[in-house]
C-alpha cells in the first residue's frame, strides 16, 4: 500500500507496521519514514479529513451540557445571580477578589472614574504581581510545589518549585541592578520559549521595571521599531531556540536590531542551542557567566509599587503603520488575571495547567505566566512545534505530565485535527478534565474534533474572547455553563457587553452588530504607552457620547444571551492567531523597489483562520512574474518577520480606491473570494 493510499485511512501507524514507499532508500530511518508520511498526510489529506460523515451529523445548535463531575467540583457553582449582582456591585465585587491577594498597603478607593477613559483601579494600593506570583508561596505549602515544567523540543527536561522560581528570579533581578536597571525603565525581552523568558519577565516585574517581550516570529527590523519606541537600554535575549528540530537563531536577529537602535546598551544571552554567534565587549554578556558572579545573589527584595505603576508594555499592532504599545499595571492586572484564572479554568492546588501559547503574546503574560502563578498553579511550558517530531507531541506530554487542563489557539487546534484522532488515541490523555480555546473564533467543527477526540466528550471547552487590550478574559464560560460550539458564551462578571449599531442600539438577536464594552473592569489596559490621544481615538472615540469601548470586533448574540464573535471589523488581520495591521504590512511592502503600492487583505485560510493576500501595482519598468511574488514575499519576511509571510501576492494595474483616496480592501476581498463586489458608489471613476 503507498503512504498516500495508506493515509486515506487514517491509520495508526505503529512502528511495525509495514508500508511500501515506493522512494524508500535503505538509509531512511523509520523517523524520517513517520516524517514523510507527516508532511504527505499535511499536504494531500487535510480536505479528506474534514469531511469525515462523523463530523457531519451535528448541529451547532446542540447545547453541550457539563458533566456532573466537572459542575461539582467548581469553583464557582453560580452563574446568573452572582453576574447580576456584580454588574450591580461590580466595585464590591472587585473589592472583593483583591481581597484575596496579599498587598503592601491596601487600596483607598477601588476606582475612579473622574478622567475616563482613564480609569484607575485600586488607587492608593501598594502592591507588586511578584508578591503574589512568588513572594507569597514562599511562606505556605506552595514552596516546594512544582511552579514550572518545562520541555525542550529536543526532549530536555527543566522544572522549578516555587522556591527554586524564586531564587532563579531573584539573580536575575539582582543581575539586572547591576546593569543599571531603574524601576520604571524598559526592558525589552525577545527569546524562544524557555524557562529564562519567564523568569527575565518575573525578574523585571520584581525590581519594577517595565517589560516588553516581543514576539520571536518578529524581524530585527520589527523588533528594533519597539525597542525605540520603548526607549529601551537593555535586551534580553538567547542564541537561539528550537523548532522543528531546527534552530531558529534569535542573537543574530538582535545583533542587527541593535545597530539600528540607539538608545540599546546591554545585551544579556542565554545560552540555549550552541549556534555561534556574535558578542561585542562591554555590550554583550552571557548570561551563564553574570550569573557565576557574586552580584547574582539569591536574594533580592520586591519593590513595592503602586496599584497603577507599569508592570508591562506589550505591543500589538492597529490600523496605523506604527505598532502601539499597550500598558498594563500591577495593582489591576493582578486582580483580574488571577480572578479570571481561577474561575474560569477552575484552578485545584492540584492540578498540571498547560497554556500552550507562547509567552510573548498576551495569552502568555496574562495566563502562562501571571495569572496561574498568583493562583500559585504548576505551570506547564513547551518550547517547539506541536507536531515534531510526530502529530503526537502535545497528547505525549499530557500524559507524561499529566497534565489536566490545556488552553490553545484555534489554529493549533486545527493544525492537530488534520492528523485526525489517531493521534491522541495513541496516548492516555484521561487527566485532562478542561480545555480551552482563544485568539479567534473555532469553528463549531474544530470545537466538536477539540471536545471528542482530545476531551473524549467529557471536557467543557473553555472558549475565552478577549484581547491585548483587556488583559483577561471578557466573554467566557464558567466550568458548569452550557456550551454551544463557536459561541465564548457570556460576559465575564462585572462586565457589561453588548452589540450595538453605528448609533449605540442595541442589534435585534441574532443580527450582526458592533462588540461594545460599556463599563470599565480592572484588566483593562492603562493606554497606549506615552500616547494617550491615539488611546481615546482608537477606543472611545465611536462611542463617546456612552463612554463605550469599542473592540473593534463584530459580533452576534442570541436569544440566550450567548455571544457568537465574527471578526476584525477594522485593518487588523489575524493570522494564526497573531494581530499584524494591514497598514504595518502596506508600508514594509512599499519599501520594495518593484511596488508602486500594494494593499494587504485577509482571506480565509484552512489552517491558520486568515491568510494574508497582496494586491501589488508594480512601478513602470517591472514585470509581474513568479520570481517577482517570490521575491517580494521574502522581502515581507525578512523585514516583518516570518508571521507576516502572505499566501500570495497578486498584480494590478491600480487598486481601488475611494475618492478620498482610501483602498477599498472590501472590494479586493470580494473580488479574490469571487464575490459580488457590492456598493461601488464611493468608488473614484
Ligand atoms: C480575536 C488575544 C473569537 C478577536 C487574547 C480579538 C477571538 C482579538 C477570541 C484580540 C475568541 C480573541 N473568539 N475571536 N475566543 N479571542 N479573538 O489582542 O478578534 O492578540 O479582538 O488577544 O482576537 O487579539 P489579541
Amino acid at each position: 500500500m503507498c503512504i498516500k493510499s495508506a493515509l486515506c485511512f487514517d491509520p495508526v501507524l505503529a512502528k511495525d507496521d509495514i508500508y511500501l514507499f515506493p522512494l524508500l532508500k535503505p538509509e531512511v530511518s523509520i523517523q524520517k519514514l513517520y516524517q514523510q508520511i507527516v508532511v504527505c498526510f499535511a499536504g494531500n489529506n487535510y480536505s479528506l479529513l474534514k469531511s469525515s460523515p462523523a463530523m457531519e451529523n451535528n448541529s451547532d445548535e446542540k447545547i453541550y451540557y457539563p458533566s456532573q463531575a466537572v459542575i461539582e467540583q467548581a469553583n464557582v457553582q453560580e452563574y446568573e445571580k452572582l453576574y447580576n449582582w456584580s454588574v450591580e456591585n461590580p466595585e464590591q465585587f472587585w473589592a472583593e477578589q483583591a481581597d484575596s491577594l496579599k498587598w503592601y498597603k491596601k487600596w483607598d478607593q477601588v476606582l475612579d472614574r473622574s478622567n475616563p477613559p482613564f480609569f484607575s483601579w485600586f488607587v492608593g494600593g501598594k502592591t507588586n504581581i511578584i508578591l503574589n506570583a512568588i513572594d507569597r508561596h514562599l511562606e505556605n505549602a506552595n514552596r516546594n510545589k512544582l511552579a514550572l515544567i518545562w520541555e525542550g523540543e529536543p526532549g530536555d527536561v527543566r522544572t522549578f518549585s516555587y522556591h527554586a522560581l524564586n531564587r532563579e528570579v531573584c539573580q536575575f533581578a539582582n543581575i539586572l541592578k547591576s546593569m543599571g536597571a531603574k524601576k520604571g525603565e524598559v526592558i525589552t525581552i525577545y527569546m524562544p520559549q524557555i524557562p529564562e523568558q519567564i523568569i527575565a519577565m518575573l525578574a523585571c516585574a520584581k525590581i519594577g521595571a517595565v517589560h516588553s517581550v516581543v514576539y520571536g516570529g518578529f524581524s530585527h527590523e520589527a523588533l528594533a521599531d519597539r525597542i525605540n519606541d520603548a526607549n529601551s537600554r537593555i535586551v534580553i535575549t538567547a542564541d537561539g531556540g528550537y523548532r522543528r528540530g531546527k534552530v531558529v537563531e534569535m542573537k543574530s536577529v538582535v545583533n542587527k536590531a541593535m545597530e539600528l537602535s540607539p538608545t540599546m546598551e546591554i545585551c544579556i544571552t542565554v545560552k540555549r542551542t550552541g549556534v555561534d554567534v556574535y558578542m561585542e565587549s562591554g555590550r554583550d554578556y552571557w548570561l551563564h557567566e553574570l550569573k557565576a558572579l557574586p552580584i547574582a545573589a539569591n536574594k533580592c527584595e520586591t519593590e513595592q509599587m503602586d496599584s497603577a505603576d507599569m508592570l508591562f508594555l506589550l505591543y500589538t499592532s492597529g490600523s496605523t503603520g506604527k505598532p502601539k504599545a499597550l500598558v498594563h499595571t500591577h495593582g489591576g492586572f493582578s486582580v483580574y488575571t488571577s480572578t479570571t484564572h481561577r474561575m474560569v479554568f477552575d484552578i485545584k492546588p492540584e492540578d498540571r495547567y498547560w497554556c500552550a501559547a507562547d509567552p510573548g503574546w498576551i495569552t502568555g503574560h496574562s495566563y502562562i505566566v501571571y495569572g496561574p502563578l498568583m493562583n500559585g498553579a504548576t505551570i506547564m511550558l513547551y518550547e517547539g512545534a506541536p507536531t515534531y517530531p510526530y502529530p503526537d507531541r502535545w497528547w505525549k506530554m499530557v500524559e507524561k505530565y499529566g497534565i489536566n487542563i490545556l488552553y490553545t489557539s484555534p489554529t493549533a487546534i486545527r493544525s492537530l485535527m488534520r492528523f485526525g484522532d489517531s493521534w491522541p488515541n495513541r496516548n492516555d490523555i484521561s487527566s485532562l478534565r478542561l480545555l480551552g480555546s482563544v485568539g479567534e473564533p473555532i469553528s463549531p467543527e474544530a470545537w466538536r474534533w477539540f471536545y471528542k477526540a482530545v476531551g473524549r466528550e467529557k471536557c467543557p471547552i473553555i472558549d475565552t474572547w478577549w484581547q491585548t487590550e483587556t488583559g483577561g478574559f471578557m466573554i467566557a464560560p464558567l466550568p458548569i455553563t452550557p456550551l454551544k460550539p463557536g459561541s465564548a458564551t457570556k460576559p465575564f462578571f462585572g462586565n457589561v457587553i453588548d452589540v450595538v449599531d453605528e448609533k449605540g442600539n442595541e442589534v435585534k438577536n441574532g443580527e450582526e452588530g458592533t462588540l461594545v464594552i460599556k463599563t470599565p473592569w480592572p484588566g483593562m489596559t492603562a493606554g497606549i504607552f506615552r500616547d494617550p490621544q491615539r488611546f481615546i481615538d482608537t477606543y472611545w472615540k465611536k462611542y463617546d457620547k456612552q463612554g463605550w469601548y469599542l473592540t473593534g470586533d463584530s459580533a452576534k448574540k442570541d436569544k440566550d444571551g450567548y455571544f457568537r464573535i465574527i471578526g476584525r471589523t477594522d485593518d487588523v488581520i489575524k493570522v494564526s492567531g497573531y494581530r499584524l495591521g494591514t497598514a504595518e504590512i502596506e508600508s514594509v511592502m512599499a519599501n520594495h523597489p518593484a511596488i508602486a503600492e500594494a494593499a494587504a487583505i485577509a482571506l480565509p485560510h484552512d489552517l491558520k483562520g486568515n491568510c494574508i493576500h497582496i494586491v501589488a501595482v508594480l512601478r513602470i519598468g517591472y514585470t509581474a512574474s513568479k520570481e517577482l511574488e517570490h521575491e517580494m514575499i521574502m522581502h515581507m519576511v525578512e523585514h516583518l518577520g516570518p508571521i507576516a509571510r502572505p499566501e500570495e501576492i497578486t498584480f494590478a494595474d491600480q487598486l481601488p480606491k475611494t475618492r478620498s483616496g482610501k483602498i477599498m480592501r472590501r472590494v479586493l476581498k470580494a473580488r479574490a473570494l469571487g464575490l459580488p463586489e457590492g456598493d461601488l458608489s464611493t468608488l473614484e471613476e
